[in-house]
């Protein structure tokens, strides 16, 4: 089983054994069974996190138990 961590202030930190696809359904590489994805927005290497919300300030916009879950 799979498990997604939102890091305070920072990305997604996937861990477990997962299949990561583009929007096209093409499968991506990932680096292992433990990485993080972009959730600032400013990564260089999109979707993988690069560092790089340190350096902008990424701050989450309300803590995520707080915003709720809904399906798409
Ligand atoms: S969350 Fe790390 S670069 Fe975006």
């Amino acid at each position: 089983m799979a498990t997604i961590t939102v890091r305070r202030n920072g990305p997604y930190r996937i861990q477990g054994p997962v299949t990561l696809q583009d929007h096209d359904g093409n499968p991506i590489a990932v680096p292992g069974e433990v990485f993080a994805l972009c959730r600032c927005g400013h990564s260089k290497n999109k979707p993988f996190c690069d560092g790089t919300h340190k350096t902008v300030g990424f701050t989450d916009p309300q803590p995520a138990d707080a915003a709720g879950a809904s399906q798409s």
